[in-house]
């Protein structure tokens, strides 16, 4: 949509978005920059800005809970740039986007962002992720339904037509060219109905609202995640070094051991994840910039260049809550398997 709408215009997404991205860009041949991001891994407004002035951007992605470390990135003030430059705002809520229905819990920044949400072009949503559906159930959502003629085809085999469509009448007068049914405007072929189904049926059960049994979950995983993160600043054994920026913005927790060097530091939590893992505790490993543990190690380590190998965990069911305790003595126990008692 990006190459259609803004033809011959660049497409900007902080550093520290989805792969993706990055990858879907080359294989359609539209150059596509990195911004970098700051020590709560968050696009950085005035690198973005930097970009902006060279008049080519077209598309500015806005992550909403990166893959890394959950950072939601400042949508606002990408908004406001939107004002002085004009581009489209697609945002990457793929993993993050269901944590609206909690923002109010999370912090200052994070909770502008989503209030802002609906201000934006585009947006992708993965159910697979936080809506509870085992199976790929991702969408995108557009602002203008008009996009549809940039997918719509006809075929003279498909089931239902235009003519036949059962869309309502207002999505009906929505697309310039009349009536059209979702599938001649689905980038994707024959697929199984099951995951629409599916979705709509959680929904039924776990309705999105406010307060309500889905979002207490959620609050419920990032309680989670707060009090790991917790657990591991205050640690008395004072060997573990959670991100400078805290508390976590969503349910995903990070942290680096201390260690001599970055090199110590990485080849110890990578030991750690698989001890973790011999006692069913499975962790994830994740590369960061040195920096965004703060001065205090980078002294320590003699420098801020570089990443260090962190741990990371991803408390994203309700049940994360009742199983901390069960989790952080797993995780106790692999460090005295790795590091001694
Ligand atoms: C922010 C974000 N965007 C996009 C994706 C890609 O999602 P999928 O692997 O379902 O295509 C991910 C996956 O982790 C993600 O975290």
């Amino acid at each position: 949509m990006a190459g259609q709408l803004a033809p011959g215009r660049r497409i900007a997404g902080s550093e520290q978005a989805h792969y993706t991205h990055q990858r879907i860009s080359a294989v359609l041949k539209l150059d596509y920059t990195g911004i970098p991001a700051d020590r709560s891994g968050r696009m950085r407004v005035e690198a973005l800005e930097t970009e902006l002035r060279k008049g080519d951007i077209g598309t500015v992605v806005v992550t909403l809970g990166t893959t890394a470390i959950g950072a939601v990135d400042p949508l606002v003030e990408v908004l406001a740039l939107r004002e002085r430059y004009g581009f489209r705002v697609h945002v990457d809520a793929a993993y993050g986007g269901y944590f609206r229905l909690i923002s109010e819990a999370l912090d200052e920044p994070a909770r502008r962002a989503y209030a802002a949400i609906d201000q934006v072009d585009s947006i992708v949503i993965d159910p697979h992720k936080h809506g509870l559906q085992p199976y790929g159930c991702g969408c995108v959502l557009f602002r203008d339904p008009g996009v549809g003629r940039i997918y719509k085809h006809e075929s003279p085999y498909t089931y239902f037509t235009s003519k036949q469509s059962h869309l309502h009448s207002s999505e009906q007068k929505s697309l310039a060219g009349g009536p059209v049914h979702l599938g001649e405007v689905s980038l994707e072929c024959s697929r199984a109905g099951a995951a629409a189904v599916a979705l709509w049926a959680t929904q039924q059960l776990l309705p999105l609202v406010p307060k309500g049994e889905f979002a207490r979950g959620l609050a419920r995983g990032r309680a989670a995640a707060l009090e790991l993160d917790r657990r591991l600043r205050h640690d008395q054994t004072g060997r573990f070094q959670p991100l400078a920026c805290n508390p976590p913005q969503l349910d995903i927790v990070v942290w680096k051991l201390k260690a001599e060097t970055a090199k110590r530091a990485s080849e110890l939590a990578r030991e750690l994840f698989a001890a973790s893992a011999g006692r069913d505790l499975h962790l994830a490993l994740v590369e960061l910039p040195l920096a965004w543990f703060g001065p205090a190690d980078s002294e320590a380590a003699g420098a801020t260049a570089g990443s260090v190998t962190c741990l990371r965990s991803v408390l994203m069911k309700p049940e994360h809550e009742v199983w901390l305790d069960r989790i952080w003595d797993r995780w106790t126990a692999a460090c005295v398997d790795v590091l001694g008692a």
